[in-house]
Parts: C-alpha cells; sequence; structure tokens
C-alpha cells in the first residue's frame, strides 16, 4: 500500500501499523476492540461517531428465552452463553469505567390479549420446555398480580425470570472509554475501502473517507448493518448483511407512585412484536417494528401509531406519559439471523457482523469470541457454527441502491 496522500491534523498517529483494525464503532466493533486490547494487541477503530449506530435506539432486552424462535436452537446457545456472561462483563466493564450500565435482573413477563395470542405464547413455552428453559405458565390474574397496571383483558402470560435488561446508550458509552483507556486507537472519520495486498490475497487495512490509508495487521469489519456495503471487499467475502428497520419510542414515567412496571412486559398483538421496557432512571421503551425497507429510516405516523396502540391495549396507563422521543434504526439481518463471527475466506478480514435482533445480548460472548479468534487464527467451538463461511462462497447480498449518507441515517426528536 502506497503512504497516504495527506494525513489531516486530527488523525492520531501510532508508531507502527496496529495488530487489529476494527471497522465500525456500534457496540459490536467495540468490544471486539476493547477485548483485543485487553489481550495485548495494538488496536485500532476507525468510525466517525463511535458509540453510535442501533445500540442508539435499540431497547436493550437481553431476552435470549422470550425470543426464541423455530428453528433457531443453535443460535439460541450462542445467546444463552452470552446472557451467562453478562454478570461478570457488566461488572467488568463498570469497573474499568466507573460507568453505571442500567443492567437490570428484572426478568420478562409476555403476555396474550386474545385466543390467538394465548395459542401462540403456548407454543412458545412447549419451545422453551423443549429446550430446557426456564419459563412458567401465568393466567391472567397472575400476570396481574405481578404487574397491576396490565389490562384487565390479559388472558395468560410466561414468566421468565432469566431475561433482563440493560440500557444500550450506557452500554455504548462505557465501551467507548473502556477502549480509550485499554489504549485503542480511534480514528473518527469513515472507512471507505478496503485494502487489499497486491494480487489480491490478502486484506492490509482500510483507507478512509479522507483518504487516509489505515494500515493493520487484520481487519475486523463490523459495520453492522452496513457491513456489506466496504467498496473493495471481495464479493466472495461480502456479508450478506441486509437493513432491517426497527422503529422505538421512549416516554417517561413518573416516578412519585411507584413504578409503572417492574420488568419488561411483552407481547405478539395480532401478529405484531411489542415490548415496554422499564429503566430504573424512569424512562419507558416501547418497540419494535420490524421492516424491509432497505435504507429507510423515517419515524411514521403509522409506525408509532401501532407501536402505542398494541402497548396502550397492553398496559392503558401509558397514554398519560410524555412522549419524549422516538427512533428508527437499522438491524443487521442475515440469512439465518444469527451472527457472522471471526475468519473470511480473506486472509487477515475478519467479520463480527449480522447480529440482527441480538446485538445488545451478544456483546460480551461477541467480544470474547473475537479476542479468541484474533489471538489464536480459530474460532472457540462455541461459535463454529457461525463462521461466515457457513454462507459459501458467493453469498447472496441483496439488490439495494445504496444508503444516503450515513450521518442521514438517523433518529428523530419529537
Ligand atoms: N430484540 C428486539 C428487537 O430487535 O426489536
Amino acid at each position: 500500500m502506497s503512504s497516504p496522500p495527506h494525513t489531516p491534523p486530527h488523525t492520531p498517529r501510532t508508531s507502527r501499523a496496529p495488530d487489529v483494525l476494527v471497522v465500525g464503532g456500534g457496540i459490536i466493533g467495540l468490544v471486539t476492540a476493547w477485548r483485543a486490547a485487553r489481550r495485548g494487541l495494538v488496536t485500532a477503530l476507525v468510525d466517525p461517531e463511535p458509540g453510535g449506530g442501533a445500540a442508539q435506539v435499540a431497547a436493550g432486552m437481553l431476552a435470549a428465552v422470550t425470543e426464541l424462535h423455530y428453528g433457531e436452537e443453535t443460535l439460541l446457545a450462542l445467546n444463552l452463553a452470552s446472557a451467562r456472561r453478562y454478570p461478570e462483563f457488566a461488572a467488568e466493564l463498570t469497573e474499568a469505567t466507573g460507568q453505571d450500565l442500567g443492567y437490570r435482573r428484572c426478568g420478562t413477563l409476555a403476555v396474550a390479549l386474545d385466543a390467538d395470542d394465548r395459542a401462540h405464547l403456548r407454543e412458545l413455552h412447549a419451545l422453551q420446555q423443549r429446550c430446557g428453559l426456564e419459563s412458567e405458565w401465568l393466567s391472567g390474574r397472575e400476570c396481574r398480580r405481578l404487574e397491576p397496571m396490565l389490562a384487565p383483558g390479559v388472558r395468560g402470560g410466561l414468566r421468565v425470570d432469566g431475561d433482563h435488561q440493560i440500557d444500550p446508550r450506557r452500554l455504548a458509552r462505557a465501551l467507548v472509554t473502556a477502549c480509550e483507556r485499554a489504549g485503542v486507537v480511534f480514528h473518527r472519520v469513515w472507512a471507505a475501502r478496503l485494502g487489499v495486498g497486491r494480487g489480491g490475497e490478502r486484506a492490509t487495512g482500510v483507507v478512509t473517507a479522507d483518504g487516509t490509508v489505515l494500515e493493520a495487521g487484520r481487519v475486523v469489519l463490523a459495520g453492522g448493518s452496513l457491513s456489506g456495503r466496504l467498496a473493495g471487499v471481495p464479493e466472495a467475502v461480502l456479508p450478506p448483511v441486509r437493513p432491517v428497520k426497527g422503529q422505538v419510542l421512549r416516554l417517561t414515567m413518573p416516578g412519585a407512585h411507584g413504578p409503572l412496571l417492574n420488568r419488561t412486559v411483552r407481547a405478539v398483538v395480532r401478529g405484531n412484536h411489542v415490548y415496554l421496557v422499564p429503566r430504573e432512571s424512569g424512562e419507558l421503551v416501547v418497540g419494535a417494528t420490524s421492516e424491509e425497507l432497505g435504507w429507510d429510516t423515517t419515524v411514521t405516523a403509522g409506525g408509532v401509531y401501532e407501536l402505542l396502540r398494541d402497548a396502550h391495549e397492553l398496559v392503558p396507563g401509558i397514554t398519560e406519559l410524555p412522549l419524549t422521543e422516538t427512533r428508527a434504526g437499522l438491524r443487521p439481518g442475515s440469512p439465518d439471523n444469527a451472527p457472522l463471527l471471526g475468519p473470511t475466506a480473506l486472509d487477515g478480514l475478519l467479520l463480527a457482523t449480522g447480529h440482527y435482533r441480538n446485538g445488545v445480548l451478544l456483546t460480551p460472548v461477541t467480544g470474547d469470541v473475537m479476542a479468541h479468534a484474533l489471538t489464536t487464527g480459530e474460532l472457540p467451538d462455541e461459535a463454529r457454527p457461525f463462521t461466515p463461511r457457513r454462507f459459501g462462497a458467493a453469498p447472496a447480498v441483496p439488490e439495494l441502491p445504496d444508503p444516503p449518507a450515513p450521518s442521514d441515517l438517523s433518529e428523530q426528536p419529537v
């Protein structure tokens, strides 16, 4: 690779090329960089706004059990492995930064409002039992005893005491601090192109949007929904990741009369998933739509209406609360809803992307898996099913128009 055409004054300098360059400063890129640096690897990260991305929108449910889906038993094992790591991971991150992450071991209640929802929940319960997971069927009355603000019409529910929550914005902020303290060098600029050696035999770094060449021993592509868009990545290793839009609302609960809800409450209402995540800070997060609309991040009247309508059916009292924020983000969807982790067929290029609905939950295990892969060249056993190589040599990247300028992939305060 040739030397950079110019080096702008804001670009930090390292005395030598880092061992690892992470492309993408969302929580997955940050945790990868933090864990790599803690293992003694000289690490850099390129992103114009580290700590941004989908974590700024996500509700932060750690819902391995209540978000179980048919056919995703392999993913379940990784989700559970990550959920088990959370207490230690959160303690370690708080210790490293002095920051509270809003990690709440509050449990989750999944409820049914009509006969169809109830049948759906019964099926989920049976699947959870077949998978050896802990969940308890409750009558409507028992649900309301746990959560008195639930609608009188609730027909039954599943109590899952092991599905918790964390505040993803705090998590992202803490990871930025932890990276800084571990010596990760931040390049606050967009990565424009992967650098590949002459002959295209290995990844050598990236060229940034301002033309700076950043060389590195290895490159980890952790760009969330944009991971399939980095120019210069050979087609055979381009991650088959697509954006899946989620609209999310934030309301504020009054503290005076005790909490509105004690735990996360969720339901499938007429086929739509809705969840209410109450934070100790008084924030109530209501999510989320799931829309295959390419790069669109518009907050729509229809999306807000459906979320409020369904949330109101579950907890009628929410209509009294101030609506403080509406936002839309993009989940990085993959063909089997599971992440792509570890080395690719291109020497020097690794992936940490495609976490879809589980990015926050999978943050601890992703950090450990990627640090292991970067230090040994191998995936640990628990992550072998998630090798990017499972999609073969020429993955189907969906045909989408180019994304808008990334700063327009945004959120809209009310
Ligand atoms: N895991 C919640 C969501 O993706 O909406």
